[in-house]
């Protein structure tokens, strides 16, 4: 069953590619802001139209990545966790974020001593709080948010720097399943992914470099880079329904469908 979803997202004005701190991004290819706004806009529309809410952050001259918004904030039950950015490049971000929740009267909010990139890393099922690290957040900041959030939280190692944080890899279908690619983690947490949830949709290499494990779900439609269309069948034959949306210029800084949406969960 769908259930209504409250999003923050950033409109990629000063989007652009102008560093790289992940392997997808290439400085030397160029960008359109114009064709990222449009694909940014029709994704905000996307959600709109299946009944979720979406409120926007003004994004800031000078930091092109803050469309990536999931990188900002970690909100369950109402609790806000902030963000705590590896890159100094993205370091500015954090402030903006934490300077909306307060303006938008989330009081109970709490910035991390550790670096934590926030649901770039981490993914609430529902019960639990899977939580990546390897490339960007610290393992210290899963301790931190099981402390601060008060929700339990499963440990899960990256291991290929293409998909450098846990939402590159994994999305949350339902409160008991999800979708993931195994390569991309330690042999031991492919264990503790396959004891957790047995059902869970495999992707294949193909659909995981098209960011298909960068997927949007309400527990019923999951929205998924146009690309990535052997995951869309796989999903469509358990029963979701599948919406397909361009993201081509928003991959060139590493980042798919769920990178631009940050959950308000009450
Ligand atoms: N260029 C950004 C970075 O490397 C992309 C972030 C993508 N966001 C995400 N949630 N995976 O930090």
């Amino acid at each position: 069953m769908p259930t209504p979803r409250h999003y923050l997202m950033c409109p990629p004005r000063y989007f652009a590619v102008d560093y790289s701190i992940n392997p997808w991004m290439d400085p030397s290819k160029p960008v359109s802001v114009d064709v990222a706004v449009a694909q940014w806009t029709e994704l905000r529309d996307t959600y709109r139209r299946l009944g979720h809410t979406v409120e926007e952050i003004e994004p800031q001259p000078g930091l092109p990545d803050m469309v990536f918004a999931a990188n900002s904030g970690t909100v369950v039950g109402g609790r806000v966790l902030g963000a705590r950015f590896r890159a100094p490049q993205r370091a500015a971000e954090a402030e903006h974020f934490r300077r909306w929740f307060l303006e938008h009267g989330y009081r109970d909010l709490t910035m991390p001593e550790k670096i934590n990139e926030a649901e770039g890393d981490f993914a609430w099922t529902g019960q639990v709080l899977l939580a990546g690290t390897g490339f960007r957040t610290d393992p210290a900041a899963h301790a931190e948010a099981q402390e601060v959030l008060g929700v339990p939280v499963v440990s899960l190692q990256l291991v290929d720097p293409r998909y450098y944080h846990l939402d590159t890899a994994l999305f949350v279908l339902s409160e008991s399943n999800v979708a993931y690619y195994p390569e991309a983690f330690s042999p031991g947490s492919q264990r503790v992914l396959r004891r957790m949830f047995p059902e869970a949709v495999v992707a294949s290499s193909v659909d995981a470099e098209w960011f298909g494990l960068n997927g949007v779900s309400d527990g019923r439609n999951v929205v998924l880079p146009v690309e990535a269309t052997g995951l869309g069948s796989e999903l469509e034959g358990r029963g979701f329904e599948v919406v397909y949306v361009e993201v081509s210029e928003l991959r060139k800084a590493g980042g798919g469908p769920k990178c631009c949406t940050l959950e308000i969960r009450k």
